[in-house]
């Protein structure tokens, strides 16, 4: 058994029930006068925003709006907020907060490092993609041809959406340099066993590019354990501000190379390398609070645990603040998982929708997509919403994988998303709405 699912399990094992009400208690949304009786299910596409996050950027805009890092009080207390975001981020996804780069969304972050490998790799050099990702983590590649890389398509099952891992071990060879592919697709929902894969890839000397865009918000990954070089994900689906967050490795980074002002090239300058766009600086602050919501997550269910201190900036962080991501993402994926049957074993007992990835909660983030036989995806959403339920329509920038599993891009599948928050009395008024309006 992988090291990282013994952990998770032995977590598992000694966890408390979520306690919903508190949960819902940090995320404004959920006493919103304009939400309220709206069940939220389009998740995938975007998260509540938690409070600390809130409260995070109305303090940046109110208190200390100014340019940071001056030696005014205003500027000083502005550059310290945004450097505590990347040792933040660090703790909880198990890397060193040089390695974390935070730009203005994993669409922007990928197009510039695909313009870095572009720069280091040489023509014939060959790239996997799939076509099971969202379009930010597999168009970028693809254009590649144009400096002279080879690109190599690991393709999905067309019936399950799958991914083969025996197809991977064919599409690589001696000129494989890069192996890019989702932790989870937006539109299949399948958790690929990304910690075998990047083992594989790092054996033959392939640098992985891992999109957990649709992972994320289901509980941070260990970065660390998965093994992934460089890993992506977007912090407006983790209950977050709009901003894309990206871990790379240090050694990949030095290969890389600066991809910003060249004066900016030094070490000290790290978190400028790869975000050409310049920083949001209040959006890079307000990132504390999604760290500060988990914090809260695990005292209320464990009790305190010893704050971070100032001297884990430099180092790979703690295994105290490693057991606290751990038992932060295990109760959320519990919570997630018990909610999920009822919805999979509605859907399936369905005969005029096909459930698009697996048919089981195991291995499945609780984003569902659907097609239905005679039904319009657009005109269903439109009458979910009707009952109160925010759905999305669509490909959802999944093109390339709606295209392969045989779906009519145009129309796409209707998907229904939700995250730990989201109530087992939620679920049960979708499946009764979904009852009434599916054919
Ligand atoms: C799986 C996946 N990857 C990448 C992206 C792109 O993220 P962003 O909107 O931050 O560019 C999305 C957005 O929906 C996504 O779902």
């Amino acid at each position: 058994m992988p090291a990282v699912i013994q952990q998770e399990q032995g977590i598992a094992n000694a966890l408390p029930a979520l306690d919903l009400d508190f949960v819902r208690s940090q995320f404004p949304a959920f006493s919103e006068a304009t939400l309220a009786g709206q069940a939220h299910f389009e998740n995938a596409g975007g998260s509540y925003a938690c409070r600390q996050v809130i409260e995070r950027l109305h303090h940046y805009y109110r208190c200390t709006k100014v340019q940071p890092y001056y030696p005014s009080p205003a500027a000083t207390e502005a550059g310290a907020q945004m450097d505590q975001a990347y040792v933040r981020l660090a703790e909880y996804l198990n890397v060193r907060p040089q390695e974390v780069h935070i730009g203005p969304s994993t669409s922007q972050n990928t197009a510039t490092l695909a313009q870095a490998f572009a720069q280091v790799l040489q023509p014939g050099d060959e790239i996997i993609v799939t076509n099971q990702d969202h379009e930010a983590n597999t168009g970028v590649w693809r254009r590649l041809t144009d400096a002279g890389m080879v690109i190599r398509e690991w393709s999905i099952d067309p019936e399950s959406g799958a991914l083969d891992s025996a197809q991977l071990a064919q599409l690589i060879s001696p000129r494989t340099r890069l192996l890019t592919l989702p932790h989870c697709s937006n539109i299949i929902g399948q958790i690929n066993p990304v910690a075998e894969i990047c083992q594989q890839a790092k054996a033959a000397g392939i640098i992985t590019v891992v999109d957990g865009v649709s992972y994320a918000g289901h509980g941070l990954p260990d970065v660390t354990a998965l093994g992934a070089d460089i890993y992506l994900f977007s912090l407006y689906k983790v209950y977050g501000p709009h901003q894309g967050v990206m871990t790379i490795r240090t050694p990949i980074a030095e290969f890389l190379g600066n991809q910003s002002h060249f004066f900016n090239a030094d070490p000290a300058h790290i978190h400028a390398h790869f975000v050409p766009a310049g920083p949001d600086h209040a959006q890079v602050a307000a990132c504390n609070g999604v760290a500060e919501y988990f914090d809260a997550l695990h005292q209320h269910h464990f009790g305190a645990t010893q704050a971070p201190s100032a001297s884990s900036k430099d180092t790979a962080h703690t295994t105290d603040s490693q057991q606290r991501a751990q038992r932060v993402a295990a109760l959320m994926h519990a919570a997630e998982q018990a909610l999920l049957p009822p919805l999979l074993d509605f859907l399936k007992q369905r005969n005029s929708v096909r459930l698009i990835g697996p048919q089981q909660a195991e291995n499945r983030a609780p984003t569902l997509s659907i097609v239905p036989a005679r039904q319009n995806p657009a005109e269903l959403c439109a009458a979910l919403a009707q009952h109160g339920i925010m759905a999305g329509s669509g490909h959802f920038y999944g093109y390339r994988a709606v295209k392969a599993l045989g779906v009519n891009t145009q129309t796409g599948v209707l998907r229904l998303s939700f995250v730990h928050y989201t109530r087992a009395a939620e679920v049960e008024q979708l499946i009764r709405v979904l009852d009434q309006v599916l054919d």
